[in-house]
C-alpha cells in the first residue's frame, strides 16, 4: 500500500485555467500572487501580452543574463519607483545610473562585515526584550508576526535613528506602516500594463504622516551633527561619515534620510517575515524545532545568542534559508527592458516588461526535489544550491545590501527564541500567504508559546 504524502506547508493557489483581464483583476483584488499560473513553476519562461508585452522568466541562465551580465539593459520597472520614489525618494533602492552608483559605492561600507558584526549588539538586545515579552505571554496564543515586526523595528530603529536623536520611533513606524497598507498594494496588472479602465486596489495615500516622518528624520540627522558619532557608530554616522571613493561626493541632509528611510523600509518588515514564516515552519515540524531547540539550547544555555555563536548555529540558520526559499519576503520583481535581447530563446523588445517571478522560481519542479516541501536540510552545504536558483535577495550589482545584516538578525533571534520557548499551531489558524509589496501571512502567524 501506498503511504499517505505528508502534509506541506501553507502556499498560494496557483491558478491553472488561462485567466482574461477582468478574471486577472479579481484575482489580483485577492492576491497578486495568485495571478502567477501553476505552469510557471514548470517552465523556464512564460511570454505574453495584456496592454504590454512581458515575460515571467525562471530560468537560471535567463536571470543571470537581467540581473548581472546584461544589468544596464534591464533598469528596475517604471511602477517599483512610481510606488516607493514618494516615501524614499531618489534613494538606493530606486534610482538607477550614475545616480545610483554613486550611492552604492558610498553605502557599500557601511554594510561591510565588520560594521555589521559590531551591530550584533543591538540585534542581541532586541531578541532578549522579545523573549521576555514571550515569556509573560507563556501559555497563550500570540501573533508572531506582530511580534517579530516589534523586535525587527527595534533593530532597525537603534541601527539608524538611535535613542538620544529626539526621533519618535512609534510615529515614524506607524507611518511607515500606512504607507505601505494604502499605498503599496502593488498591482501586477500595472506591472503587466492592463487598460487604465481596470480598476486597481486603491491608492488613499495622502502622504502626511510620511512628510512629518521625513521632518523628524531630517531634524534627527542635523541633531547628530552636533552630538557627534556614537559607540558602536551606527548606519546614521557610518553614511553621514562616508563618501564616494571616487568623487568624493558626501550624502546631504535629505540624500541621508532618503536612504536611512530606504534601509527602514526594506529592512525591517522583510526581516519580520522571514522570522515569521520560519516560527510557522518549526510549528509545522516539530522534528526539525526540537533538533534546532537541542543545537540553539547546547550552545546558548540560557543567555541570549550574539554573533559569535552565529558558526556553531546552523540548524538554524538552514531553516532561515528555507523560510526565505518557501515564502521569500520579495516574491516577485520587475525590469523594463531598455535594449533588443532574447531570453530563453524569446524575443525581448525595448520596452518590454520582465517579472522575475522568485515565489515560482523556488518553487520550480525542474529545480528544486519536492518544491514545495518544508526541507532546511537542503543548505546543509550552500554551495550544493545554485547561486541563480535561490534568489532571496536579488543579485548582481543590485543585489540586497542588507542580507548580510537581515541574517545575522534572523539567526540571533530565532536561536534565542528557540532555546527558550516550544511553538505550535493554532487549530484553524494557518496563515494564508498574501501579496502586498511582500509576502505577508494574512490575519497573522498566531502560535502557541510555552516556556521549555
Ligand atoms: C530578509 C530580509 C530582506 C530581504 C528578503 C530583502 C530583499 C531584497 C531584494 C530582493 C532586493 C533586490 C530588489 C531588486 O533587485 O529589485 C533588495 C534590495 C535592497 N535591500 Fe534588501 N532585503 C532584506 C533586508 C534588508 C535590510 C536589513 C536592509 C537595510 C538595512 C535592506 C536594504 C536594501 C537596499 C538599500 C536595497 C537596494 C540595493 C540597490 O539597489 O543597490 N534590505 N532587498
Amino acid at each position: 500500500m501506498l503511504s499517505a504524502s505528508p502534509p506541506l506547508p501553507v502556499r498560494v493557489p496557483l491558478h491553472t485555467q488561462p485567466m482574461g483581464v477582468w478574471q486577472s483583476f479579481r484575482a489580483a483584488q485577492r492576491n497578486v500572487l495568485e495571478l502567477i499560473p501553476k505552469i510557471a513553476t514548470e517552465v523556464p519562461i512564460l511570454s505574453g501580452k495584456t496592454g504590454k508585452r512581458w515575460h515571467m522568466l525562471m530560468d537560471p541562465d535567463g536571470l543571470r543574463q537581467v540581473l548581472r551580465d546584461r544589468v544596464g539593459d534591464y533598469p528596475k520597472s517604471v511602477v517599483t519607483k512610481l510606488i516607493l520614489e514618494p516615501a524614499i525618494g531618489d534613494s538606493l533602492f530606486v534610482a538607477e545610473g550614475a545616480q545610483w552608483m554613486w550611492q552604492r559605492r558610498t553605502a557599500a561600507p557601511v554594510f561591510s562585515h565588520r560594521h555589521v558584526t559590531a551591530l550584533g549588539s543591538v540585534m542581541s538586545a532586541a531578541a532578549d526584550r522579545s523573549a521576555a515579552r514571550l515569556a509573560g505571554a507563556a501559555g497563550r496564543e500570540v501573533d508572531l508576526f506582530e511580534e517579530m515586526v516589534s523586535a525587527t523595528f527595534e533593530v532597525i530603529a537603534d541601527v539608524t535613528f538611535s535613542d538620544g536623536s529626539g526621533f519618535d520611533r512609534d510615529a515614524v513606524h506607524l507611518a511607515i506602516e500606512q504607507y505601505i497598507r494604502e499605498t503599496a498594494k502593488v498591482s501586477l496588472l500595472d506591472i503587466l500594463g492592463a487598460p487604465r479602465w481596470v480598476p486597481r486596489p486603491n491608492r488613499l495615500f495622502t502622504g502626511s504622516a510620511m512628510r512629518a516622518t521625513k521632518r523628524l528624520a531630517d531634524q534627527a540627522i542635523e541633531a547628530r551633527r552636533t552630538e557627534g558619532a556614537k559607540t558602536p557608530p551606527d548606519l546614521l554616522d557610518l553614511l553621514m561619515a562616508g563618501s564616494d571613493p571616487e568623487s568624493g561626493r558626501q550624502m546631504t541632509t535629505a540624500e541621508l534620510r532618503d536612504n536611512l528611510l530606504t534601509f527602514i523600509v526594506a529592512g525591517h518588515e522583510t526581516t519580520a517575515l522571514t522570522l515569521a514564516w520560519a516560527l510557522y515552519l518549526c510549528a509545522f515540524d516539530q522534528d526539525v524545532q526540537t533538533a534546532a531547540r537541542e543545537e540553539a539550547a547546547l550552545v546558548l544555555g540560557s543567555r541570549v545568542a550574539t554573533v559569535e555563536d552565529l558558526p556553531a548555529l546552523p540548524r538554524v540558520r538552514q531553516i532561515v534559508d528555507e523560510a526565505l526559499r518557501l515564502y521569500p519576503p520579495a516574491a516577485f520583481l520587475s525590469r523594463t527592458a531598455m535594449a533588443p535581447d532574447t531570453l530563453c530563446g524569446r524575443e525581448v523588445r525595448p520596452g518590454d516588461t520582465v517579472i522575475l517571478p522568485i515565489y515560482a522560481l523556488h518553487r520550480h519542479r525542474l529545480l528544486w526535489e519536492d518544491a514545495d516541501a518544508f526541507r532546511p536540510e537542503r543548505f546543509a552545504d550552500p554551495k550544493a544550491v545554485p547561486r541563480f536558483h535561490y534568489l532571496p535577495f536579488g543579485d548582481g550589482p543590485r543585489i540586497c545590501i542588507g542580507a548580510s545584516f537581515a541574517l545575522q538578525e534572523a539567526v540571533i533571534v530565532l536561536a534565542t527564541l528557540l532555546a527558550r520557548f516550544r511553538f505550535t499551531p493554532v487549530p484553524g489558524r494557518d496563515p494564508k500567504p498574501v501579496m502586498i509589496l511582500t509576502l505577508r501571512p494574512e490575519g497573522g502567524v498566531w502560535l502557541k508559546v510555552e516556556r521549555v
